[in-house]
C-alpha cells in the first residue's frame, strides 16, 4: 500500500506534504541551483539539510524528511538555542565556499536568505536541520547572519528589553564567529534587510507583511541601530 500524504505546515509558498520518509513540494521554476546545493552539502558531508531525489509522478520535488520539531510561530530561544542556530548558520555557510557557483563568481559563500525558525527542524530543542533552500543564492555572510538574527531574536517584537535583544544579538553573533560580521556591521545591515523584506511583501500586495517588516524596522533602528551607530543629530 502507498504511504500517506500527510500535509505539513509552516510554509508560506509551496504546498509540502510527508509521504513515508519523503518531503513532496509543489512547485514551479528553475530550482536546479538548489538541487545542485543539496548534492553539494551531502558530498561534503553536512548532513543538517534534506537530500534531493529527484521528482516523483506528479512532478514534485522529493526531499529526505527531517525527522523533529519544527518551531512555527515559537521565539524566545534560549541563549543554547541560539548559540546553535548561529553555528549550524555558520557550518552550512562554510559547506559552500567551494560550491561551483560561488568560485565562478567570487562570491564568499551560498545565503540560505530565509532561515528563520519556522525553516529549521529541532531535535531536542536544538537546531539540527535547514529546510526550504528555495531562496539560496551566492552572497554574502553578513547578508545572512543578518536575518536570522532579526528572525531568531525577534527584533521588532516590543516586549524584550532593547538592552537584552542587544545581548543576545552579541551572543549569536559571537556564536557564528567570523571576522566578517561584527555587531556594528550586522547593526548597520539589519535595516536595509528589513526594508527589502517589506519591498518583497508589498510587490506581491501581502499589506501584513509589510506592516510587520515596517515595524520591525523602526523598532530596530530606534533600539539596536541608533545604539551603535548614533547619528549626532539629536
Ligand atoms: N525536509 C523536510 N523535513 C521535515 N519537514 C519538512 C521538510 N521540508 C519541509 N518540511 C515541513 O514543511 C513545512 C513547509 O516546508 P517549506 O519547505 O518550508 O515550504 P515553504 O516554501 O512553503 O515555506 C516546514 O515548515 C516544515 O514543517
Ligand atoms: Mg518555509
Amino acid at each position: 500500500m502507498a504511504d500517506e500524504e500527510v500535509a505539513l505546515h509552516g510554509g508560506l509558498v509551496n504546498g509540502v506534504v510527508r509521504v513515508g520518509n519523503t518531503v513532496r513540494r509543489r512547485h514551479s521554476g528553475d530550482f536546479s541551483v538548489q538541487h545542485a546545493l543539496l548534492a553539494h552539502l551531502a558530498a561534503k558531508g553536512f548532513g543538517a539539510a534534506p537530500r534531493f531525489l529527484g521528482y516523483d509522478e506528479q512532478g514534485r520535488e522529493m526531499l529526505t524528511y527531517l525527522e523533529g520539531h519544527v518551531p512555527v510561530g515559537e521565539g524566545n530561544f534560549t541563549d543554547s538555542q541560539l548559540a546553535a542556530a548561529a553555528r549550524l548558520l555558520r557550518a552550512f555557510h562554510d559547506a559552500t565556499v567551494d560550491f561551483p557557483l560561488v568560485l565562478a563568481g567570487g562570491h564568499e559563500v551560498v545565503c540560505h536568505n530565509d532561515w528563520t525558525p519556522t525553516n529549521t527542524v529541532m531535535t531536542d530543542g536544538v537546531p539540527t536541520g535547514m529546510i526550504d533552500f528555495d531562496t539560496a543564492r551566492p552572497g554574502l555572510r553578513l547578508w545572512d547572519l543578518t536575518y536570522s538574527v532579526w528572525t531568531w531574536l525577534d527584533f521588532g517584537e516590543p516586549r524584550w528589553d532593547p538592552a537584552e535583544q542587544r545581548r543576545r544579538m552579541a551572543h549569536f553573533i559571537a556564536a557564528y564567529d567570523h571576522p566578517s560580521c561584527t555587531p556594528g556591521l550586522v547593526t548597520a545591515c539589519l535595516p536595509g534587510r528589513q526594508a527589502g523584506r517589506a519591498h518583497w511583501a508589498e510587490q506581491r500586495g501581502m499589506r501584513e507583511a509589510v506592516d510587520w517588516c515596517q515595524q520591525c524596522m523602526s523598532w530596530t533602528l530606534d533600539n539596536i541601530t541608533a545604539h551603535f551607530h548614533p547619528d549626532g543629530l539629536h
